[in-house]
């Protein structure tokens, strides 16, 4: 079979997106409680671009990294005492291969694919049976393969925190990525008032198509907040996805209501400064996220069948075209989810 890795040589594209590396291996047969998934589809997330270029903040990546944490395939072969699943099913990985349930522990952490463990860019994975979920029954594999990281994530930004979004209230997402695309379509899905931010005026036209109530442009506004404030009657948001980290997280304070919840999750811009005395002062709520559990995807599935969801690709490329998705997604020109087929 074929796998692309990061090999640890040292030469001088160690580190780069041109350091990955299409080779080959076995097939593995499962063991006792173990599943062989053919892997059909990846997707991206910008943390695979940290990996690539080394400023994970892991430090340094398992040695011949398999890389992408977000996969789905068909059962072809499973193991004794396997029960969770059969040959012919449709199913994702899920990002951290232990975290079934309850808290995160730092074993859970330490199970990532694709930068704790090997990830899923090959034919065949060998999985734990724990480790997986089944897809909704109307997406593709494509589809599927955006769930794992950034759709759960969302999903456990919005519906797992202390006080989880109802229905009326505002959410503010910022960027039109994978993470903020998907808590797009949950906030619009869940009967919420959604204020989306991107540089772009035609990705603000996007959004709104989804389901976005109102646009801000951040280079035409750098003082966003204001606007969103403004949108909200001077309230403030009761809901923010952050993802731009220290350099979007001063504002996201300032456009959240008096009480309202901040999801720490992103690391896109840096330069910023916080002042804790606003935190108190405004009463907000910082809740730092890590993707999600196997239960929390388990429940994000049933509400994407429910509704009828389907993930927003921007574009899908061949197995051997990997490095290029890399660059597409750098490019940061991409709304939503960039996708590698596996046939
Ligand atoms: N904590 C976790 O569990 C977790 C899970 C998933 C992702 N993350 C993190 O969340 C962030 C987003 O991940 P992703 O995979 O969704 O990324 P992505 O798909 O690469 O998102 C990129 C988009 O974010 C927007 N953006 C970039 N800089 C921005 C800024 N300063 N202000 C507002 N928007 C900005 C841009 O959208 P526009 O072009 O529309 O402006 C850009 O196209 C990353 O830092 C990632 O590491 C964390």
């Amino acid at each position: 079979m074929q796998v692309w890795r990061f090999p640890t040589t040292g030469a001088p594209t160690t580190g780069t997106i041109d350091g990955l590396t299409l080779g080959t291996a076995d097939i593995p047969r499962p063991g006792r409680g173990q599943v062989l998934v053919r892997m059909r589809a990846a997707s991206l997330n910008y943390r695979d671009l940290m990996i690539a270029t080394g400023r994970s903040a892991r430090g340094a990546p398992l040695p011949d990294l398999v890389p992408l944490s977000d996969g789905a395939g068909e059962v072809v072969e499973v193991g004794p005492e396997v029960t969770r699943v059969a040959v012919g099913d449709r199913v994702a990985g899920c990002f951290m291969q232990s975290w079934l349930g309850g808290e995160i522990s730092p074993d859970d952490a330490a199970s990532s694919l694709g930068g704790a463990i090997h990830g899923v860019l090959v034919e065949y994975r060998l999985f734990d049976q724990q480790g997986l979920v089944r897809l909704p029954e109307h997406l593709s594999f494509e589809d599927g393969a955006t769930l794992p990281c950034a759709a759960l994530t969302a999903w456990n930004a919005l519906f797992h925190g202390p006080k989880p979004l109802t229905v009326g209230q505002s959410v503010l997402v910022l960027g039109t990525g994978g993470v903020s695309v998907f808590a797009l379509q949950f906030a619009h899905a869940a009967g919420a008032r959604v204020i989306a931010t991107s540089s772009s005026d035609g990705k603000l036209a996007q959004a709104k198509a989804l389901g976005a109530d109102e646009g801000v442009n951040y280079h035409a506004h750098p003082e966003w907040q204001t606007v969103v404030r403004a949108l909200t009657g001077g309230r403030g948001v009761d809901h923010v996805v952050e993802v731009g980290g220290p350099g979007t997280l001063p504002r996201s304070i300032e456009a959240a209501r008096q009480g309202g919840h901040i999801h720490l999750i992103g690391v896109l811009s840096g330069g910023g400064t916080i002042d804790p005395s606003v935190v108190l002062r405004r009463g907000v709520v910082l809740r730092g996220i890590y993707v999600g559990s196997r239960q929390m995807f388990e429940a994000m599935n049933q509400a994407i069948a429910l509704h009828q969801i389907t993930p927003v690709i921007d574009r899908v490329f061949d197995f051997e075209d990997a490095k290029a998705a890399y660059r597409h997604l750098q490019g940061q020109g991409h709304f939503g989810k960039v996708v590698i087929r596996i046939e």
